[in-house]
C-alpha cells in the first residue's frame, strides 16, 4: 500500500477532533498513527466520569493499529486545540515507543496551523525496554 499523504492525514486528524469524548477536560485530542504498511489508524481521547480511567487519543490509535495486526509505526500525528500544539504525554510516549524506532516522527498540530515536529527518541530518550541491558 502506498504511504498516505501528509495533507490527507492532517485532514483525517482534524475531522476526528469532533469525535473526541472530552466533557470533563474540554481538551479534545485526535491522533493518527500510520503503520509501516501504510494504514492510518485514528484515535481520540475518551474520558470517563471516573477521571483516571480516561484514555488518550494516541493510546486508542495505537490500540487500533495493534488490533488490526500491524506492529510498526511509521509516524504519529497529534491534533489538539492547544497553542503551541500539545505533545504526547509521558505515558503515550512509552506506548508509542513500544512500536516505533527512535527516529519515528511525531507531528503535533493544531487548528491554527501551527506545527511542532519531534522524533519519539527526542521525546522519550532511554525508553524502557525489557530487552535493553540494565
Ligand atoms: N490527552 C491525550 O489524548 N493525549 C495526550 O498525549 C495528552 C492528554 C487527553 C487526556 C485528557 O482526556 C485530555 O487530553 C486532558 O488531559
Amino acid at each position: 500500500m502506498s504511504k498516505p499523504r501528509l495533507s490527507d492525514l492532517r485532514e483525517l486528524a482534524k475531522k476526528h477532533l469532533a469525535s473526541a469524548y472530552a466533557p470533563y477536560s474540554r481538551f479534545p485530542v485526535s491522533a493518527v498513527v500510520v503503520s509501516k504498511s501504510g494504514h492510518a489508524y485514528v484515535g481520540v481521547n475518551v474520558e470517563n466520569s471516573a477521571y483516571p480511567l480516561s484514555r488518550c487519543a494516541e493510546q486508542i490509535a495505537v490500540g487500533a493499529m495493534v488490533a488490526a495486526g500491524d506492529r510498526e509505526i511509521e509516524l504519529v500525528l497529534v491534533h489538539s486545540t492547544a497553542s503551541p500544539p500539545a505533545a504526547p504525554c509521558g505515558a503515550c510516549r512509552q506506548i508509542i515507543s513500544e512500536f516505533a524506532g527512535p527516529n519515528t516522527p511525531i507531528l503535533c498540530v493544531n487548528d491554527a496551523g501551527e506545527e511542532r515536529r519531534f522524533t519519539i527518541g527526542e521525546l522519550l530518550p532511554a525508553a524502557f525496554r525489557l530487552d535493553e541491558p540494565q
